[in-house]
């Protein structure tokens, strides 16, 4: 098993060898008084940087508009728009048209998860990855489900040839090898931690194994992917756990949309995910506070 300083060194190694989607922030070495005014040292500082992606499955869609605003405003890296068609999985939400209404009222980078049936995502990618764009036409991240898509490869390269930034997603019983090739075309990997279709649900922890796994090879095999994890997460044992695995990219509608504003709740959920990546992983029942010196 690789030590994390052997990971974080394979990884500063690889930084920024193929162009990627705008939405990456460059790498920055936090000073411990970012993490809050605790005194958590500097365990390992070259973990891939950590990205707070809200969900908007939980916002008022009468207002989404003014909801993607005030993400923007409480400091996230990316937004997550759920597109569930009532056939992949047993629910229903939106399509590119209101991805597409929401460009107008922020420039954070968007992300499309596409929880639809194979005939829906072959037919709509182009207004999927249209409207996943950032406001210059920077690639948006669309996600697409290894279980939807009998022509995955195919699929991807698409994604990437219309402009957009390919990513997959993998439900809770897919295992990490029905993606192994097709690691070198896409830029993240989307590993689910609830059966898609629902929000509010609760976080499957024994999908650890596989973030495990997946990173593994990707460090074996030198590539740049950034491992998201979404489904039940945060800011407590459920994002430390995942980020102590390895995981660096945090998707989160329930978790987030709790607190009492969006700016405390990302900020929580970045300062719990940092401090596992320094080696300060909070255990069930655990709080922030505990773990502050
Ligand atoms: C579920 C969606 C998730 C969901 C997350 O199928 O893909 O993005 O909205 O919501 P929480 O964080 O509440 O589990």
């Amino acid at each position: 098993m690789l030590a994390n300083s052997d990971i974080a060194l394979a990884f500063s190694a690889q930084r920024g060898k193929r162009g990627r989607a705008s939405s990456r922030r460059p790498r920055t070495i936090t000073p411990v008084a970012e993490l809050g005014n605790s005194a958590v040292p500097q365990k390992d500082s070259n973990f891939r940087t950590i990205q707070i992606i809200p969900s908007v499955l939980p916002a008022d869609w009468a207002n989404m508009g003014q909801c993607v605003k005030e993400l923007e405003a409480s400091g996230v890296d990316r937004i997550q728009f759920d597109v569930m068609d009532g056939n992949f999985v047993p629910n229903l939400t939106f399509g590119p048209e209101m991805i597409k209404a929401c460009r107008k009222y922020c420039s954070v980078p968007f992300e499309t998860q596409l929880m639809i049936s194979q005939y829906s995502s072959e037919t709509m990618l182009d207004e999927y990855v249209e409207a996943s764009k950032g406001p210059n036409g920077e690639p948006g991240v669309v996600i697409v489900h290894v279980e939807a898509c009998d022509h995955l490869h195919r699929m991807l390269t698409r994604i990437r040839t219309l402009g957009g930034s390919p990513s997959v997603a993998l439900n809770p019983h897919t295992p990490v090898s029905m993606v192994e090739n097709i690691l070198d075309i896409v830029d993240h990997v989307l590993i689910m931690t609830v059966n898609p279709g629902f929000g509010g649900q609760a976080y499957i922890p024994t999908m650890l194994d596989k973030i495990r796994e997946l990173r593994q090879i990707i460090l074996e095999r030198n590539l740049d992917i950034d491992i998201e994890v979404d489904g039940g997460i945060k800011a407590d044992w459920t994002i430390a756990a995942c980020a102590d695995a390895g995981a660096n990219c945090f998707i989160a509608g329930s978790g987030l949309f709790a607190y009492p504003t969006l700016l405390e709740g990302c900020d929580e959920m970045r300062k719990v995910a940092k401090a596992a990546q320094n080696g300060f992983i909070l255990k069930q029942g655990q709080t922030l506070h505990e773990i502050q010196l």
